[in-house]
């Protein structure tokens, strides 16, 4: 089959087209025929070779999520799956490829007239998107900041948010145009990256960081009374070590700062929430912002453009 493989780590041109075997499902495991395949945010953080502590080798297979249908099923795999249109995460890696496995516990059913693309623009930013707004706490009425708003993980914080609130959501972004449609979905205050804008709130009950980076801690001292900063997505790279000071040094403020990943949410409990938004999506109560749908060939040029910060939403990759 093709696939794209990480040949050498750092700028997208490492990114090439290869010819290898088809992947074969071990038990527990299903085969899915790719109809999409998303293009994530950490596959660049990976291809960049940042991301620390995985000890990912040249040769791999980027992307983690895809869609289509079930060709085959490992021992223990219920046959009744094969011919069904699935989204699924490959776990890191093994996505950009005409097939890809994934365990059956990773893998959700397609409702009918939700397409492949939408699938894997919603199927792991949604929940990430949920969780990590439960994660923080927030409830309504509390004032928000989504930093690094203009992703896929943003996008949806937005929308879940904005379902019902009444304080401000505010987010970050890098361009009117972007904030214009950051409003479209559900935002109320724009700011610029480092926070500032019109109307901006001076401090947030919540805020959640996709970006991290060596600003993360101007970030921490907009949190309220009680405030919690909860970081999913390091984008600009990792904090400064001493980001802890800040919290110590205004401890008569109560403030929280926290991690949030989908991998500590038990998987029962992440599929029904997907399968929720599946539905919503079909409903028109979610909305997928695909920035663009390219050829699994040109993944690297995938990747230039989300590196020259022109995406807005997600890629989708097609086989
Ligand atoms: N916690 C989890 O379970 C989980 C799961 C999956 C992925 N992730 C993480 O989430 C991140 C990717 O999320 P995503 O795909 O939604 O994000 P993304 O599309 O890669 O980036 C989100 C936005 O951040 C802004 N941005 C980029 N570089 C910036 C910089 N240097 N300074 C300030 N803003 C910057 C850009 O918007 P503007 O240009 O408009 O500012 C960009 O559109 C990765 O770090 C990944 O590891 C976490």
């Amino acid at each position: 089959m093709r696939a794209i493989s990480i040949q050498r780590f750092g700028d997208p041109r490492g990114l090439a087209v290869v010819d290898v075997p088809s992947p074969v499902p071990a038990p527990g495991q299903l085969l899915v025929a790719t109809e999409a395949i998303g293009v994530g945010g950490v596959d660049a953080v990976i291809r960049r070779g940042t991301l620390g502590g995985y000890g990912f080798r040249a040769g791999i297979i980027p992307g983690s999520e895809v869609a289509g249908h079930v060709t085959a099923v490992g021992d223990g795999v219920d046959p009744a799956w094969t011919g069904r249109r699935v989204w699924a995460f490959t776990g890191v890696g093994g996505a950009y490829a005409e097939q890809a496995v994934a365990r059956v516990e990773d893998v959700t059913a397609l409702p009918e007239g939700l397409s492949p693309t939408d699938a894997v623009t919603l199927g792991s930013s949604g929940p990430v998107a949920h969780f990590a707004l439960a994660h923080a706490h927030f409830t309504e009425g509390e004032s928000l900041l989504v930093r690094g708003a203009a992703g896929s993980i943003g996008i949806m914080a937005v929308q879940l948010a904005a379902a019902g609130a009444a304080a401000p959501i505010a987010v970050t972004t890098s361009s009117p145009v972007r904030g214009d449609r950051l409003r479209a979905l559900g935002a109320t205050r724009v700011l610029d990256r480092a926070g500032e804008g019109p109307g901006s709130p001076a401090e947030f009950d919540v805020i959640l960081d996709i970006v991290g980076g060596p600003d993360l801690p101007s970030f921490v001292d907009r949190l309220a009374d009680n405030g919690r900063l909860v970081s999913v997505g390091v984008v600009a790279g990792f904090p400064p070590d001493d980001l802890g000071a800040k919290l110590i040094t205004s401890f008569r403020r109560s403030r929280s700062f926290a991690t949030f990943s989908l991998d500590t949410v038990p998987e029962p409990t992440r599929n029904s929430v997907r399968e929720a938004q599946f539905a919503a999506a079909v409903r028109g109560d979610l909305v997928s912002v695909v920035h663009e749908t390219l050829p699994l060939v040109e993944a690297a040029e995938a990747h230039r453009k989300m590196d020259a910060g022109e995406v807005f939403g997600r890629i989708v990759l097609t086989p």
